[in-house]
Order: C-alpha cells, then structure tokens, then sequence
C-alpha cells in the first residue's frame, strides 16, 4: 500500500455464484483489500456446490486463503435455490478445474469467529453476499463478535423491488428470519439492495475493457479475465431472459467495491425491517428513509434518525465501478492477490 490507509480486513461469507465469483475476485486483487477468510453458506445452489465454486474461483486466480463451509439450509424457510439464473452447478458457464485445494476443517460460522476474535476490535468487516444463515448463526454462538467486528456490508434486499417476488430479493427472501437478525445487531449494516447493484452493469463496454485488460497481462491474467468474460456471458443470457436485462449486474462485487472505494457509493441513513409473515411480502426490506416519532418499526416505535445504525445503498459511480474490476484483473495477472491473507493478527 502507498496510501496510509490500511488494507480493509474482509470476511467474505458467499454462495458463488456468478457474482459471487467477481467478489472473490475484486478482493482478491485489490491492495486495498486483507481478505482474510471465505465462507460458504448454501444459497444459489446447494452448499457443496458452491463451496466446490468458491475453491474453484481461487485456483483459478491463485488466491490462497482459508475457506470453509457453513450452513447448508436457511434457519427457518424450506431452502430455495436459484437454479433459474445460476444454473445446475450453481455457477454454470466457464469450465471448471477440479478442487485440489483443503478446506479449513472448521464450520464456518467458528472460521468468522474465531477471525473476527482474533483481530483488534473494530477491524473486521463481514461482506455477506448470499443468504444471512451463518452470520445470524455466529451472531447467536458468539454474541461478543457484534461490537468487534467494524461493519457489515451485505448485498441483499431493496427498497422499490425484488427478484424473486414483486416485493423480496433473493438472499432476504431464502433466508429472511436469518436477515432480521442481522439488521437487528447491535453493529453498523450497509444495505447493498438491488437499487444499487442493478446500476453495477457489466456492459459490452466493460467487457471489452476486460479482455483488453487480460490480453496485456500475463497467463494468469489471461485466464481471470476469461474466467470473468465466461461468467458475464452466462448470467447476461440468463438475465437477458428472465429480466430482460441489456447486461448482467455484478451484485455482490458492489459491496466490495464500495470498500476498496468509499467513494464509490453514496448511501443513507434508514431503518430496515424485514418482513418475515406477509403472504405476497415475506422477505421484503421495508427501509424507512424519513424515521418520524411515533411511526412503527419490527422494532416497535422508531428510533431517532441519528439512532440508526443502518446504511443503505443508492448510487453507484459505474466508471470507478467497471475501473476496479479492470484493474483487479491486471494485479491477479501480476500475481498480486490481497494485501496479506493471515487469517491471524498480524503484529
Ligand atoms: C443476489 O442473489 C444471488 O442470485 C446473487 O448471487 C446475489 O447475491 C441478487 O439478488
Ligand atoms: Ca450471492
């Protein structure tokens, strides 16, 4: 790192998934990123599927950091997968090496505790990009983690529509009591919702800067930006169809963008209930915007505004967007992945 800020420690907990994949690989290739841990929780597919997508990912970009599998069914709702839009594999489209890396013999959710007890308070930030389950979980097994861990920047939710009902996005709606736990923590959310990933478009013209980008760098570098080419190219024929999107959005690569660059995003202070019993809503974030005295919350009566802990996302600066993903590609090729990956303090 050049700049005095320090490297962002990171756990990313995942269910890749196509944009899962580009987190992990965003990550992975930014200084300004210490991703420490990737977990695995069961959500577009089933949980060995994409913990087997996840290790993939990293053999691929020659990542070397502990993952380990977590929850492989929501809390409390039958378990939904999202074959529809990520195929049978979960992550269907590029070819695949065969895993030939270990896990980390722990449960996840003991991998985020003992990683997030085993940094400075304040330090740690949890990046949740599938459904809630093992951060909800880690919150019940060890309670003392809600005041170490820095943030949690998740990607999920929305505050006009959903993909999965009129009302619920996908990640709220597979798991959403594991959801309400979290937004009621005691710790700072940000709320990356489909309002904001749905501007993180992985356009024709981010494309081609990426092949670019990978025919100037070398063999590995070429082999991330296919990798990233491949995975566009089957979740943009999938959106195309089922949303009628002109390209697809890279979701959960939003919320680690706007880490590496906090500029990146603009958010604002809400109150977020998840709605756990309506019959066309369950799985809805009902984000309050303008809290008022008196008006009511799955909290009862609201906080005041500068109460809240809750942050959500709402614009997205596309060029810095599409430059990190870029730029990612070319410190993958150069064999850079992350500013250290010591799942232990570093003295
Ligand atoms: C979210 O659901 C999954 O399909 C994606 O990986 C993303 O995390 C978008 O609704
Ligand atoms: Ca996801």
């Amino acid at each position: 790192m050049t700049n005095a800020s320090p490297a962002r420690k990171i756990i990313l907990d995942c269910d890749p998934g196509h944009d899962d994949a580009i987190a992990i690989l965003l990550a992975a290739g930014s200084p300004a990123i210490d991703l420490l841990a990737i977990t695995t929780v069961a959500g577009n597919h089933s949980l060995d599927n994409v913990t087997r997508n996840a290790q993939a990912v990293c053999q691929i970009a020659g990542i070397d950091v502990p993952i380990a599998q977590g929850a492989d069914r929501p809390l409390v709702t039958p378990q939904i997968v999202s074959e529809d839009i990520h195929g049978n594999s979960g992550m269907d489209g590029p070819v695949l090496p065969e895993v030939t890396g270990q896990l980390d013999a722990r449960h996840a959710v003991d991998l985020i505790i003992d990683t997030v007890m085993a940094h400075e308070p304040g330090t740690v930030t949890l990046v949740p990009t599938g459904p809630l389950t093992n951060i909800a979980l880690a919150m019940r097994k060890a309670p003392e983690i809600v005041d170490r861990v820095r943030q949690v920047v998740l990607m999920g939710g929305s505050y006009t529509r959903g993909n999965v009902t009129p009302a619920a996005e996908y990640n709220i709606y597979v798991d959403p009591e594991a959801a309400e736990v979290v937004f009621r923590g005691a710790w700072e959310v940000v709320m990356v919702g489909l309002d904001l990933t749905h501007q993180a478009l992985a356009t024709d013209a981010l494309q081609q800067r990426v092949r670019q980008a990978g025919e100037e760098a070398g063999e590995r570098g070429r082999e991330v930006a296919q990798f990233m080419l491949d995975i566009w190219e089957f979740f943009g024929k999938t959106y195309r169809e089922v949303f009628d999107f002109e390209a697809p959005p890279v979701h959960d690569a939003c919320c680690v963008a706007m880490l590496i660059d906090p500029d990146l995003v603009r958010t604002e202070r809400a109150h977020v209930s998840v709605e756990l019993h309506g019959e066309w809503t369950k799985g809805q974030t009902v984000v309050n915007f303008e809290t008022k005295p008196g008006m009511r919350h799955s909290t009862g009566v609201a906080e005041r505004m500068s109460d809240l802990r809750t942050l959500v996302a709402t614009e997205l600066n596309w060029e810095r967007f599409a430059a990190l993903v870029v730029e990612s590609v070319r410190q993958l090729g150069d064999g850079n992945t992350g500013a250290g990956h010591d799942p232990e303090p570093r003295s």
